[in-house]
Parts: C-alpha cells; sequence; structure tokens
C-alpha cells in the first residue's frame, strides 16, 4: 500500500493525487482520501479500483490544506469501498492511513473495542478506535492517545492521522514498513516513498521505527514512543522527476526494456575504479573474503537473479553460495556455516519478507550485503553494506532493468572477488559486459520480429512452458514468471531433463514450450528434450546462442560469454511477455492483485 499525507498546502488535493499516481506501483484495488481544513470543512472519499477514479471523484476538492491519502493492496478484507482507506474512528473524530499488518487487532478488539461498530474487516479500523478510545476514556490529547495506541499494537505500519479537533496538526510513525517526511516551505508531507512528492519538495527525513511524529505546517518534531526527543537532519532526495515519468512510451515497461543497454554502461561505469578495473569497495571485498559461505536472499524476480548471482560468485570467485526465497528463510533457517556472509537481492530495498530476513541475520551479528535499487531504502540502511543497481526507478510492476542490474552488479562483486583471490580469469568480464550492452541494443531493436513470434505462437493460448538447463534454467524461471504475471498465461519452467519425470504429461496437442539453448555443453541434450515434447504434440519455440543455433530457431542471439547469457536471453523473453500482454489488450504495467513493492509479510 502507499501513503500521502500533506499539511498546509495550498491544495492538499493535488499533492495526493499526485503523491498517489506515482505509488500506484504499491498497489492499486482502491484507493482514499481524506481533506480537510476543520471540522465543518472536510471531504472524505473512497473509491474501488484505480487513482484515475479517485482523481475523477475529488477533482472540485480544490481548497483544502491539509489531507492524507491511500492506495490499497488488500491484505485483511476484500477490495471495497468500505475496506478501503482513510478509516474513520467511530465518532467521526479521527481519521487515518495505514501500510502494514497488525498481528494483534483481534485481542485488541477484543480487550479495548467492544462496544465499536466496525465498518470494514480491516485491522486499520482497530488502531483508529484504539486512538479514539484512549483520547475519550483516558483524557488524553490527540498525541497521548496515539502513543498508547502505538505502545499496544504489534506488528507492521506506516501511519498518519488526524484530529479533527487539531486541524492543523498530522501526526505519523512507523514501524517495519516504510515512510518518511518531507520538508516543504509553509507546508509538510509524509509518503511511503521520495518518489510521491519529488516534485513538492527533494528535501526528506527518515522515520525510525518507533517514533512519533508531529507535523504542522511549519514544524517537524521526531520523538521516540517514550517521549524522548530526537534531531535528524534532511537530506536532498537524488531523483530527476523525469524518470518517473513514460514521456513517449505507450507502457513503463517498454521503456525499462529499452533502458537496458544504457543501464548497463552506467554500472560499468560506476563500478570502474581509478586502475580502470571493475571493482566493489575493499571493505567489502575484504569481508566476503573470510566468508565460508555465501546466503543469498531475495524474493521474486530478484530471487532468480539470485540463481545467477550464485553461478557467477562460485565459478568465478570459487565461493560456495545458497540461494533462499526470503519467506522461507526468515522462520525455518537452514544449518548455516560458522562464517556466513548474506547477501539481499531487492529492487526496491523495502519488501518486508527480506527485510525480516535481514532483521534475523542482524540478530545474529552476521554480515550482510544489500544489492538495491533504491539509496537510503531500508534493507540498504540495516544491511552492513550496500551496493547500487543504479538502474534509475523502476515503476513498472514486472521487474525487468532491475534484475538484467542485479545480474550485472553481481557479475562485477564475483569479478572483484575472483580477482582480489588471485584466481586466473576466464574471460575479460568489462569488455564481455560492454558486447553484452551491444547485443541487448541489437535484440530490442529487432522487437517486432518477437512481436511477431507471440502473435503466432501465444495467441490464444492458456498455459506454456520454458525449459532449458544450467543458466538457461534460471532465466526460464524468470521468463516463466515475466509472462504468467502481466499475460495471466500459466506458465512453468522446468531444467529441461526433469520434465520427462512428471510434467511432460501436461504436454497436449499445441501446448507451447519455448527452449531457451545456450551453453555448448547441454545443448544437444536440450534439443533432445525439445523432440521429447514435439513427439507429444508440442508447439516449440527455439532462443538460441548463435553458435547453437540451428536453421528454423526462432530466435538467435549473438554470440556471449555463456556465463553472462542470462543477460542477453532474458530480453527476448520480456519481450515475449510484453508483446503477450499487450496482444490480449492487459494493463501491462499494472497487472491485476500484484504490487511492485510488497510492504507486507
Ligand atoms: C514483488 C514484485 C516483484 C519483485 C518482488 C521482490 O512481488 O511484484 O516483481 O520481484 O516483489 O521485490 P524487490 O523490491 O525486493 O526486488
Amino acid at each position: 500500500c502507499g501513503i500521502v499525507g500533506v499539511i498546509g498546502h495550498k491544495n492538499a488535493q493535488s499533492v495526493i493525487i499526485n503523491g498517489l499516481e506515482k505509488l500506484e506501483y504499491r498497489g492499486y484495488d482502491s484507493a482514499g482520501m481524506f481533506l480537510t481544513n476543520n471540522e465543518e470543512d472536510s471531504q472524505l472519499t473512497k473509491v474501488v479500483g484505480r487513482i484515475e477514479g479517485l482523481k475523477e471523484a475529488t477533482k472540485d476538492q480544490v481548497n483544502f490544506k491539509t489531507g492524507i491519502g491511500h492506495t490499497r493492496w488488500a491484505t485483511h478484507g476484500p477490495a471495497t469501498k468500505d475496506n478501503a482507506h482513510p478509516h474513520v474512528s467511530q465518532s467521526g473524530r479521527f481519521t487515518i492511513v495505514h501500510n502494514g499488518v497488525i498481528e494483534n487487532y483481534q485481542e485488541l478488539r477484543e480487550k479495548y473495542l467492544k462496544d465499536v461498530t466496525f465498518k470494514s474487516q480491516t485491522d486499520t479500523e482497530v488502531i483508529v478506535n484504539l486512538v479514539e478510545y484512549f483520547a475519550l476514556k483516558e483524557d488524553l490529547t490527540a498525541k497521548e492517545a496515539f502513543r498508547k495506541a502505538l505502545k499496544e499494537v504489534k506488528g507492521s505500519y506506516a501511519l498518519g492521522l488526524l484530529d479533527n479537533e487539531e486541524p492543523g496538526v498530522l501526526y505519523a510513525a512507523k514501524n517495519k514498513s516504510p515512510l518518511l517526511i518531507g520538508v516543504g516551505e509553509d507546508f509538510n508531507v509524509i509518503c511511503s516513498d521520495a518518489m510521491a512528492t519529488i516534485n513538492e519538495t527533494d528535501q526528506y527525513l527518515e522515520i525510525k521505527d518507533k517514533e512519533l511524529i508531529t507535523l504542522t505546517a511549519n514544524s517537524v518534531e521526531i520523538e521516540t514512543l517514550d517521549g524522548e526527543k530526537v534531531e535528524r537532519m534532511a537530506y536532498t532526495a537524488e531523483l530527476d522527476a523525469n524518470d518517473l515519468e513514460k514521456g513517449t512510451y505507450p507502457h513503463f515497461m517498454l521503456k525499462e526494456m529499452d533502458e537496458q543497454p544504457a543501464v548497463l554502461r552506467r554500472i560499468i561505469k560506476e563500478y570502474t575504479n581509478e586502475a580502470g578495473e571493475l571493482a566493489v569497495p575493499q571493505e567489502l571485498i575484504a569481508e566476503i573474503k573470510q566468508a565460508e559461505r555465501i546466503y543469498v536472499v531475495a524474493c521474486g524476480t530478484s530471487y532468480h537473479a539470485g540463481w545467477v548471482g550464485k553461478e557467477l560468485l562460485e565459478s568465478l570467485a570459487h565461493i560456495p553460495v545458497e540461494v533462499f526465497l526470503a519467506s522461507e528463510f526468515s522462520y525455518n533457517q537452514p544449518l548455516l556455516v560458522e562464517k556466513p556472509f548474506f547477501i539481499f537481492l531487492t529492487q526496491s530495498g523495502e519488501t518486508a519478507d527480506s527485510r525480516q530476513a535481514l532483521v534475523k541475520v542482524n540478530e545474529q551479528n552476521y554480515p550482510s550485503l544489500t544489492i538495491t535499487n533504491v539509496k537510503g531504502s531500508t534493507l540498504s540502511r540495516e544491511a552492513n553494506h550496500t551496493l547500487l543497481l543504479h538502474a534509475g526507478p523502476e515503476i513498472a510492476v514486472a521487474s525487468t532493468k532491475a534484475y538484467t542490474a542485479q545480474m550485472t552488479v553481481m557479475a562485477i562483486l564475483a569479478e572483484s572477488l575472483r580477482r582480489e583471490k588471485g584466481i586466473e580469469k576466464s574471460f575479460d568480464m568489462a569488455h564481455e559486459l560492454g558486447v553484452i550492452a551491444t547485443v541487448i541494443e541489437g535484440i530490442l531493436s529487432d522487437k517486432e520480429d518477437i512481436h511477431e513470434i507471440v502473435k503466432k505462437e501465444l495467441a490464444d493460448t492458456r498455459n506454456a512452458f520454458y525449459i532449458g538447463r544450467h543458466m538457461d534454467y534460471y532465466v526460464a524461471m524468470e521468463a516463466a514468471l515475466k509472462l504468467k504475471e502481466i499475460s495471466y498465461i500459466q506458465t512453468e519452467s522446468f531444467a529441461a531433463g526433469e520434465l520427462k519425470h512428471g510434467t511432460i504429461a501436461l504436454i497436449e496437442e499445441g501446448t507451447p514450450v519455448i527452449a531457451l539453448i545456450n551453453e555448448d555443453n547441454v545443448a544437444s541434450h536440450t534439443r533432445g528434450n525439445i523432440q521429447e515434447v514435439k513427439a507429444r504434440g508440442a508447439r516449440t519455440m527455439v532462443v538460441a546462442m548463435e553458435k547453437n543455433a540451428i536453421e528454423g530457431d526462432d530466435v538467435v542471439i549473438s554470440n556471449v560469454e555463456e556465463m553472462l547469457s542470462p543477460l542477453t536471453t532474458v530480453v527476448v523473453t520480456q519481450l515475449i511477455a510484453y508483446y503477450a500482454s499487450l496482444d490480449r489488450g492487459l494493463d501491462v504495467d499494472k497487472p491485476r492483485n500484484l504490487a511492485k513493492s510488497v510492504t507486507v509479510e
């Protein structure tokens, strides 16, 4: 979910709508906004669906100074108007927006709120009523009631709270979920991500877990839940507002795929040291060198990049690596070696599952690195080291340039470790990455050919398979996720050799199977697997590297170093997914049920 709040601005409605539009990547199944000047002059609006609907419904509400808004990704209760935020306390005095999950909301309801008639099925309505309960029953000020409520709630939250009786004050707090303060001239804002309000101000203040924030138009007060005042300096958010727009592109996904060669070149530049070598900071290398084993922890697309990273680190730097899904790692920690090193891969740096795993790792005092696209993000702040992806904001829910950037940064990390350990090099990494940027350009410039293949082979299908071996299998996992998440074609990825051990039962007349073939030592075996599915009626497509291509292959990619072939192959599969979604008339950038940054566990 995404939150924007503003106090003291000449047009709160526009600040909130513009902000929520930027935060739609965090969820978009319903939205709402509360605008106020004082108790008599306020408006609450909620809609099911996109921010566009909220914008339309509130277009005349232009004379408000203060407000809070929310875009939702449903957790407790379906996407209905009643469940949309903001939520209002029983008497109408307090209004709240919330991102996160309150774990003890049932208990709190039982203990304090038996007399309240709830209008929604959300955990959030419990918080706002709890604040009201303490304010009324214990005759506390809004701030003290909020403090008391925060001490009672367990779970994750980013909150913005308004009290009708104090129209010039906006309260906020966070625990585990992201929230920032933006400082303006004669106004202040809160937001889940600086992207939301970068057009209003570039000055931001971090909020730490379990702090209580009191904002007026001209003041910012930060204190701990125990009432201790905290001083904090603002920082300048380095975001280019133009990066947040599509420009002439029909979709962010297309723009972001097209940016990949430039991103690769930017990464090469950012990670080239004075000696002209690709390198990461020496302190990081020194720390990883001591590790007996690296554990890579991530979710979704980042998890898939982790598998490629494992191969790179193991083959170039000779360090054993294990890859884990963050949601599995957190509560079922595997048996670790004595000296582990953790790498968190996360585009956003905010994913709750990954963050929870990092919290566990930090509790055990193990060293860690976050590889992320977002400077200053939660996982970046909480790990010992950060490597940035330098990919620029990624807005489309389906991740593309962040995936290729993650693999590139992992390759540079592996290369630095290789050099440090004195392991002989088998290829020139800087040169190869440069070649790859050019090969990707070639793939992108022929994108219409891929569109033709999609039209011919994937037009009406309900399911599809990706197969490949070794690196191609890792790419297949990402390719299948991309295709299923934006086209809703049920797509599975299989290690090509494993197909015959069960999954081949699903192959029917006309089932599309896309095979990826890059490496010499597995090419003939994957070719064999293609024959097996063909014999059972599959309609096959082959994406192959030139040196292993044969006549009739559907997409042939120029030769690159085999170990880095995921960087080129994946671009073909991104385009396949894009066109399959486009041709079905679907919302490419905002597929159903998803959010780009999932800040609940
Ligand atoms: C969400 C997104 C995925 C993304 C995953 C991990 O589920 O829909 O595209 O890969 O989160 O995100 P992160 O920001 O941690 O890389």
